[in-house]
């Protein structure tokens, strides 16, 4: 027998873990931490410390109540459950049952992943109107499923007759993330309603994500199509914490679904994480039941950071033209000077400049030519990417 023949097998990789792909956020960001020296525009992570009062009480609870280091529940403490049906019917008039009807979840990706095993067979297609978030389009293929992307329009507005001509028997969903990453676009009312209305005649699932339902950059407000009776079975909705309340690191989200949903949701969950972190879980209590002066602090700074961002990127309007964003914190920056693929000159701004950006590609079709810029980052951050482009842009040429 050969030994070395033995050593030069492999046993292969699941095909669908081959068929996924890296993050080009995370590529990104590793090959800057390789090059050194760079200022960011491209994770989206605000800069900003969780709220002192949030650390406070948890550090406090940790050390007072012993099951704050256990398991708790599947499905999250009660009185967080509780807490969030309260906020869910305030704020968004979505009525939700605490003991069944929401499941506390590991970040907002959790309840993403959870949910989109929940919707799809292998074979079955979801629509991704694109540019869209990345990782939804490796989570439905780690699900078996098809990602069916449908451009959004130019203005990355929701493109409804192109959703409705592209669903057939084997549309199981459509992913909605409102406002949107990475285009900062806020989709209207009449817009959704009508894509909820068309869910329920074509019947499948909107998988709404309101990651950043707290950052709008007008009065607008939105309507949560669970909060409406026609379409609630219809309708899965997605929470998260991260960004809110700074703290992306504590990983906490939650999903919300009719109890039909939900009983199945939890299967997935249980499999997959038990429960979400418990001291995680007092955060998000706090973070809920708290003073809101730390969210308005948040937004403010992010206000301004728009404008900044938007100032600087029309001093550059010869190099690039973007859509304004209505909501979350990003652009997609169409760049003028360049032909080359969106991986190609983030790499080389990258690696050149030292600004990482992500490439628009990265985000499905629609998103080539592009490079996505979050000003979630410091204003002295952003004024120094923006200054590095410009004289990476003259040498350029
Ligand atoms: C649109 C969108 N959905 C979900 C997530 C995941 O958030 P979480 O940190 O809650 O897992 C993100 C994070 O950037 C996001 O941008």
């Amino acid at each position: 027998m050969n030994d070395n023949s033995n050593y030069s097998r492999h046993v292969p990789v699941s095909r669908r873990v081959r068929d996924i792909s890296p993050s080009a956020t995370k590529e990104m960001a590793n090959l800057a931490a390789k090059t050194g020296g760079c200022v960011s525009l491209g994770q989206g992570v605000p800069s900003f410390a969780t709220p002192d009062h949030i650390v406070a009480a948890v550090t406090e609870i940790m050390h007072s109540d012993p099951a704050s280091g256990k398991y708790t529940l599947q499905s999250g403490m009660i009185q967080l459950r509780e807490c969030i049906a309260g906020y869910l019917l305030q704020e968004k008039n979505i009525s939700v049952n605490p003991e069944n009807e929401i499941c506390v979840t590991v970040g907002g990706m959790e309840a993403l992943l959870t949910t989109i095993f929940t919707v799809i067979d292998p074979g079955d297609e979801i629509i991704l109107p694109s540019p869209t978030y990345a990782s939804y389009i490796e989570q439905v293929l780690l699900a078996g499923g098809i990602p069916k992307f449908v451009p959004l329009t130019r203005d990355w507005g929701l493109d409804l007759p192109a959703i409705r001509q592209a669903v057939n028997p084997k549309t199981k969903a459509v992913m909605l993330c409102n406002p949107g990453n990475p285009t900062g676009t806020v989709f209207s009312d009449d817009q959704t309603m009508e894509l909820g209305r068309m869910a329920v005649d074509c019947n499948f699932v909107i998988i709404t994500d309101e990651a950043y339902d707290y950052i709008l950059y007008s009065n607008e407000t939105l309507t949560s199509l669970l909060g409406l009776k026609t379409m609630r079975e219809h309708i899965i909705s997605v929470f998260s914490l991260s960004k809110k309340y700074a703290l992306t690191g504590w990983r906490i989200g939650w999903v919300a679904a009719d109890q039909r949903w939900m009983e199945q949701i939890m299967k997935v969950h249980d499999a997959t994480t038990i429960c979400a972190p418990t001291p995680s879980q007092f955060a998000a209590l706090v973070a809920l039941e708290g003073d809101q002066e730390c969210v308005t602090h948040m937004r403010n700074a992010l206000v301004r950071r728009r404008t900044l961002c938007c100032s600087r990127l029309d001093g550059l309007s010869e190099y690039f033209s973007y859509v304004p964003p209505k909501g979350a914190f990003y652009v997609m920056a169409k760049y003028l000077f360049s032909d080359s693929p969106s991986r190609e000159v983030a790499t080389r701004l990258l690696q050149e400049a030292k600004v990482i950006t992500v490439p628009g590609g990265s985000f499905g079709p629609g998103g080539e030519g592009h490079l996505r810029l979050s000003f979630g980052g410091k204003s002295d951050e952003i004024n120094e990417a923006f200054d590095r482009i410009e004289r990476w842009l003259v040498r350029f040429g």
